[in-house]
């Protein structure tokens, strides 16, 4: 059986309906592929490419058909069974070469190296605490040649996520009329989609650097979203990262 960390169990996507999901990010929603095109461009070095949590496959799909030999990952057999018959939908003669993996990234293993591991679009958020953060991202190190680059997107926590609000009754701060609520302890967002309860770890740049520093990487560039844009943390901003893995690692 799949080894499923706390992260995995309690963050709403490992039973997320596939159906579902392609409606919110169909397979042509394309709006940040050039952003991950020149990822590839610049760091994949030839090699096969990593990519984690890679859902329905819509960026799994576009790199296959770009020409690279992709390894994707996500927990959600469900979302991977699409993916799979996305994949199986391109000409034979194309020459395309994915692999996919039933994994919680938590516990990556897959006993081979990449010069590039990619994550699109919010999966960093699913793990919903440091112990999580660390251990994914020492087995990413771990996954990843010396200079190798991890690059994701994740949530931008404004003011208000990161629990500097006053809450009126405890803790647990409801956001009037949408029905989510946020933990300024845990830092977590918890709300409903897709039929299940799903929670979002809010994680600020200063804890990615520290998270970063601790296992193994260095932050080489960071943008405000994959359009590239400067981050000055305006509403609408993502935090876009490129991390870099050190030589020498540092436990
Ligand atoms: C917001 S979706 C992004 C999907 C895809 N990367 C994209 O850009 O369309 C988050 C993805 O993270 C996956 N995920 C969440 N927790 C995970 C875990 N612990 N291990 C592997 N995948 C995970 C979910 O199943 C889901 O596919």
């Amino acid at each position: 059986m799949m080894p499923t960390s706390d992260s995995g169990q309690h963050s709403g996507w490992a039973d997320y309906p596939g159906e579902v999901w392609d409606e919110r990010k169909p397979i042509g929603w394309l709006y940040d592929w050039p952003f991950w095109a020149e990822c590839a461009t610049n760091y994949a070095n030839k090699l096969p490419i990593l990519e984690l949590a890679c859902g329905n496959g819509r960026i799994t799909r576009q790199l296959a058909l770009a020409g690279y030999t992709v390894v994707a990952v996500d927990i959600n057999p469900h979302f991977l069974s699409r993916a799979t018959a996305q994949i199986r939908t391109l000409p034979d003669d194309m020459g395309i070469r994915v692999e996919f993996y039933l994994q919680d990234m938590v516990h990556l293993k897959l006993g081979r190296q990449f010069a590039l591991a990619l994550m699109a679009d919010w999966a960093f958020p699913a793990l919903l605490n440091q112990a999580d953060q660390l251990s994914f991202l020492r087995r990413l190190a771990d996954h990843l040649i010396p200079n190798g680059y991890f690059v994701f997107d994740t949530i931008f926590p404004g003011v208000r996520e990161l629990g500097l609000t006053p809450g009126i009754e405890g803790e647990c701060l409801e956001w009037s009329g949408t029905g989510r609520t946020f933990n300024p302890i845990s830092q977590i967002e918890t709300l409903i989609s897709g039929g299940q309860v799903m929670q979002y770890r809010h994680t600020s740049l200063s804890e990615i650097r520290l998270l970063a520093e601790m296992t193994g990487f260095e932050v080489a560039e960071c943008f405000g979203g994959t359009d590239r844009r400067p981050l000055r943390g305006m509403p609408g901003d993502d935090l876009t990262v490129v991390l870099r893995k050190k030589i020498k690692r540092y436990d």
